[in-house]
């Protein structure tokens, strides 16, 4: 068999209330997170004569997309014929967008198949947790709810939307963010609101809990974040933990506005367009 490719969508997160850090490092998270159509990374998984991962950037074992072989390799309980992955980036780096978990789910969806192994998405997601907070999510796709530290999945119901996605001049780090979380003042408690039914309610719905943080590590967001809602976005919202923010729109072509408009201030490469068809 040839090589089975994948895409890899990123995400953003509509909500994203964090709790104070756990004894185990991480921080327990309620957030409603939604996969993108738009740019996305080309995941791509072949039979090799031994193991690699080319990616620019991050080749070989640093990449997530390593991991996520390990743990397949140790949910299946055998050595499995090796594999090399090539990863083709869009998707920027250290943006919050999920563009590395995303690329290690693709991996195990793309070699659970080449491969034969027929694991389902239980047990592909069950694999996926120990690469990464994110990964599971991008097993499943859609909308969901992620609780624990983001790994414990339950599907949501979210409005449709379109959005510009602005990426950061440099991208953060996530623990550092974390970091940050913990030397400021908590976050409002949860007021329980479910998510709107249309586009309009998200403005004042969304809300992401390391919003604060990521401007404390890099003032220049608050910039990004001014310039996309006097173009109209409605919210202008941190993806993750940064350092890109999306601009929300109701439609493609308000979307599309706002991209011509901060794309006078902002290098084009610097500004995608993307959506979410509802669910
Ligand atoms: O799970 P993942 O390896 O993607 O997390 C990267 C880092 O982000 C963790 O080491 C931790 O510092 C931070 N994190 C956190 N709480 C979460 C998820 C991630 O503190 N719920």
């Amino acid at each position: 068999m040839d090589g089975v490719t994948v895409q890899a969508p990123g995400k953003v997160n509509l909500r994203l209330l964090v709790g104070p850090v756990r004894a185990d490092g991480y921080h327990p998270l309620r957030s409603l997170m939604v996969a993108l159509d738009g740019p996305a990374d080309r995941v791509t998984v072949a039979p090799a004569a031994q193991r690699s991962v080319t990616c620019p950037g991050i080749d070989g074992p640093d990449n997530l997309a390593w991991a996520a072989l390990d743990a397949l390799e140790r949910a299946a309980g055998e050595v499995l014929p090796p594999v090399a992955v090539t990863i083709d980036k869009v998707l920027p780096a250290r943006a919050g967008m999920g563009g590395g978990s995303s690329d290690a789910a693709a991996v195990l969806v793309a070699a659970d198949r080449l491969l034969g192994l027929d694991f389902g998405a239980q047990r592909l997601e069950k694999a996926a947790a120990e690469v990464g907070s994110d990964v599971p999510f991008f097993i499943r796709g859609g909308a969901q709810w992620a609780t624990g530290r983001g790994e414990v999945l339950a599907p949501a119901s979210a409005p449709a939307f379109a959005c510009v996605i602005v990426a950061g001049a440099a991208g953060l780090s996530t623990a550092a963010v974390y970091r940050a979380f913990d030397d400021l003042p908590p976050p409002p408690p949860d007021d329980g609101a479910p998510p709107p039914s249309g586009a309009a309610g998200l403005a004042r719905w969304c809300r992401n809990d390391l919003w604060p943080a990521a401007r404390s590590l890099d003032p220049g967001l608050a910039k990004v974040h001014d310039l996309l809602t006097s173009a109209g976005a409605a919210p202008a919202l941190l993806c993750g933990s940064g350092s890109a923010i999306a601009g929300i729109t109701a439609t493609a072509d308000e979307a599309g506005a706002i991209a011509e408009r901060v794309a006078v201030a902002l290098p084009p490469a610097r500004v995608m367009r993307a959506g979410f068809p509802g669910a």
